[in-house]
């Protein structure tokens, strides 16, 4: 994967050859835009009155060798709408224009005036920068050569030419430096959801536990503190639920406790985020039906998402105390796997009758949660597990499934989603589905019945919290396969990283 340098430069620097300027309402072309325009003899708004211009945000057009400009390559991007655009839609934006010119080696993208104020449009470029950076993200890391594509006849092509080349893009501004330091503080949220892909991206052959928490320590180069719990440490502790899960595989089961102490005060109680980390789920005895199982390389997307939330956090020094714990397990069947009937003494005390096992993502979670909870007081525990299909027969790939036992934070959660584009639906929780996981012959049983298969598995969650303002969010609709957008083009979305980063910095960084 080749990703851009970007380079902040005042709007008196040489443009590259394919620049791309924006125009507000009507097409108007103001500063340098306007200039570049009365150069060319007014090509560039003739012919965006031939393309019908109207400078609508989404609109686009292209100059192809305008006259007497040195450019090879004008693109201008309508910014109008009934409100100015917000920081999401800049990035987005950025996404579309990286996706644009890919293909070539050098570009350049003048943001004049995003904002009205320097400032703002400091920060607004720093949000396009992020959303090329994303758009460019690719996982080809095992192609020797890149697609070919199809000439048109049916015959094989060129080599790609949508193989992005982008190796430099000069975003000009009026205040260069202030959108350096802006762009400073998202280099690492890009980064951070990168990383995400990475790993869900990432075959379970390749990446097991061990690997996995080997991910996490490279964390520690960001002054995170790490902390791997082997199998004997989690025997020692108690976690007997997730270990039950680990036990039909070869690959030993890891836990990663992640640490940023960025607060104020180092004892002030933190945030804590954790992660479903299931590196392959086959179901174990209880196993999968062969058609699409390959998805379940991505059964870690929660623990991806924690872990790339805690490169933003640490990356951009975020006033926060925050914890990410992720358990990292292999489901699989064999002489030694867990079997339909078992009943594990959880790390809380309760029992779980496994009535099936692939329900195993809440047998690793349970013990998780109990164990954040008792060790570390958290202010909040919010948890991301890629652990229902019935959460996609309930919301389809556009929202993620929000459960909650505080109105408060499930709500700046759905802020944080409007705010980020990854968007979050809250579900019911009560007593009446909480009967359905009660088991005959223990505590609980590890599944409900045949409806509200969503609902049972958070109640189930539930069970483990105490009175700690928590969420659980299902992602197993958003985190992979999902939804191609103009910042996200890979089978996995990184989905998660922006969106608690967005809930950390505008609810828990002040005190
Ligand atoms: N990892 C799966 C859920 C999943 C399915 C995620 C498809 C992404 C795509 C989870 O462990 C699972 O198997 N859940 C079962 C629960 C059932 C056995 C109660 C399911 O959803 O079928
Ligand atoms: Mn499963
Ligand atoms: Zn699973």
């Amino acid at each position: 994967m080749l990703l851009p340098e970007i380079e902040f430069e005042p709007l008196t620097a040489a443009l590259e050859a394919t620049t791309v300027v924006f125009a507000g309402d009507g097409g108007t072309l103001s500063g340098l835009a306007a200039k570049l325009d009365k150069a060319s003899g007014g090509q560039l708004r003739r012919a965006g009155e031939a393309a019908r211009f109207k400078g609508k945000r989404k609109q686009i057009y292209e100059v192809l060798a305008p006259h007497a400009l040195e450019q090879v390559r004008i693109i201008v991007a309508g910014t109008a709408g009934s409100e100015p655009m917000t920081r999401r839609e800049w990035a987005d934006l950025g996404g579309r224009i990286a996706g644009r010119i890919g293909e070539v080696e050098a570009a350049s993208v003048v943001v004049e005036a995003a904002g009205g104020a320097k400032a703002e449009t400091a920060e607004l470029a720093a949000r396009l920068a992020m959303g090329a950076m994303l758009r460019l993200y690719t996982f080809d890391k095992y192609r020797s050569a890149p697609p070919r594509k199809d000439n048109g006849n049916g015959e094989p092509g060129e080599k790609s030419a949508e193989t992005p080349k982008l190796a430099r893009l000069k975003i000009h501004v009026p205040d260069p430096a202030a959108a350096r330091d802006a762009f400073a503080l998202l280099e690492p949220l890009a980064r951070g959801t990168m990383l995400a892909r990475d790993l869900v991206n990432e075959p379970a052959n390749v990446l097991g536990p061990v690997e996995f928490a080997e991910r996490c320590a490279d964390l520690a180069t960001l002054g995170v503190e790490i902390e791997v719990l082997e199998p004997e440490a989690l025997e020692k502790i108690g976690m007997r639920a997730l270990l039950a899960v680990a036990q039909g595989s070869v690959r030993p089961a890891r836990v990663v406790v992640m640490t940023w102490n960025g607060g104020k005060s180092k004892r002030a109680r933190p945030l804590c985020f954790v992660g479903k980390g299931v590196v392959f789920d086959t179901g174990g005895i209880s196993m999968k039906p062969a058609a699409g199982m390959e998805d379940m390389k991505g059964d870690m997307g929660g623990a991806a998402a924690v872990a790339g939330l805690m490169h933003a956090l640490a990356g951009r020094k975020a006033p926060v105390n925050a914890i990410g714990i992720v358990g990292l397990v292999e489901n699989m069947p064999s002489g030694s796997a867990q079997r339909p009937g078992d009943i594990v003494r959880s790390l809380s005390g309760q029992t779980v009758e496994v009535l099936n096992t692939d329900a195993e993502g809440r047998l690793v979670l349970c013990d998780l949660l109990w164990y954040a909870n008792e060790r570390y007081k958290p202010r909040f525990m919010i948890n991301l597990a890629t652990l229902t299909g019935a959460i996609m027969v309930a919301l389809g790939k556009e929202h993620a499934g929000l459960f909650s036992n505080d109105d408060k934070l499930a709500g700046e959660l759905a802020a944080a989603g409007t705010a980020t584009g990854e968007l979050v639906w809250r579900m019911p929780l009560s007593a009446a589905y909480d009967k359905l996981i009660d088991s005959k012959n223990a505590d609980m049983k590890n599944i409900g019945g045949r409806f509200g298969g969503a609902i049972t598995a958070a109640q189930f969650l539930k069970r483990f919290v105490k009175d700690t303002p928590w969420a659980h969010l299902d992602v197993a609709g958003v985190a992979m396969d999902s939804t191609k957008t103009d910042t996200s083009q890979t089978w996995a979305s990184g989905w998660g990283v922006q969106l608690l980063d967005a809930l950390v910095a505008d609810h828990y960084e002040k005190g």
